[in-house]
């Protein structure tokens, strides 16, 4: 038995990085995982990666930011796979550490965008058939950026705290009616954000994710096993909470 036996996810974001292997943990344990993400190519390869470990993807095109798009993904959703119990919100982008007399307004609209509005957008398309279906649950991918200042710069940070109050409410607003929502907080995970940075190497940037407890990054399946327990029914008593997974960052 898996423990996503008969669910259907989305997965935002999910042909890179946490979000992809999210999807194949999940789809390993039994999940229809549909990936949503901006590039057809690149989907088409992360589905492969699920169908080469014996798992079922679907793959949708979308621009989380736009709410035509997204309307379309879960119409489009709706046909492949039928009703989303499981949701992994996960798509974002970084602002390279910009305070905010280097945010532009382009900048901010651009990360708020994608990180937080993208959040509400596809939130608010799917969970009318996720309450029609009885429950389900829904995983946020914040960061230690939600919770303290310096994991990004001014817009990444404050769409990630927006990202932990809308987990909140949400939770608060629906729990009663069978829905789990909860959040993951990761510290610095290589992924195709953060890939380059950490090739380059930079002094600055390497002691501060390498003085973490840990001592070094995450990689990305080290998320998805918290992911997998949030979207499970392993988490059956949490509801709204911030999980974190940061290697010790935020102890310091
Ligand atoms: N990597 C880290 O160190 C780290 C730390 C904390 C939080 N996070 C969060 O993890 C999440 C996943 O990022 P990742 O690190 O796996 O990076 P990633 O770049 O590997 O994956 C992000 C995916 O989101 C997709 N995406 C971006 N904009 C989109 C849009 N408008 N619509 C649809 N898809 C879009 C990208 O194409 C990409 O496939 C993000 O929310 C990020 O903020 C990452």
């Amino acid at each position: 038995m898996g423990k996503l036996d008969g669910r259907t996810a989305v997965i935002t974001g999910g042909a890179s990085g946490i979000g992809l292997a999210s999807a194949r943990r999940f789809a390993a344990e039994g999940a229809t995982v549909v990936l949503w993400d901006l590039n057809a190519e690149s989907l088409a390869l992360a589905a492969k990666e699920v169908e080469n470990d014996g798992g079922t993807a679907h793959v949708v095109e979308v621009d989380v930011s736009r709410r035509d798009s997204v309307e379309a993904a879960a119409a489009r959703t709706a046909e492949l796979a039928g009703a989303v119990t499981v949701l992994m919100n996960n798509a974002g982008i970084l602002d390279d550490y910009a305070p905010i007399l280097e945010t532009d307004e382009d900048l901010w609209d651009r990360i708020i965008g994608v990180n937080l509005t993208g959040v509400y957008r596809v939130t608010r398309a799917l969970l009318p058939a996720m309450l029609d279906a009885g429950g389900g649950t829904i995983v946020n991918t914040c960061s230690i950026a939600g919770l303290v200042a310096g994991g990004g710069g001014t817009a990444y940070t404050s769409s990630k705290h927006g990202v932990l109050g809308l987990t909140r409410q949400l939770a608060f607003d629906y729990g009663q009616q069978g829905i789990r929502v909860n959040c993951i907080c990761p510290g610095a995970v290589e992924t195709g954000m953060t890939k380059e940075l950490f090739a380059a190497g930079e002094a600055a940037v390497m002691d501060s994710v390498n003085s973490v407890p840990a001592g070094r990054y995450a990689q990305p399946e080290e998320l998805a096993n918290l992911a997998l327990f949030l979207a499970s029914e392993d988490s059956s008593f949490s509801h709204g909470a911030a999980f974190v997974a940061d290697g010790g960052w935020t102890i310091r």
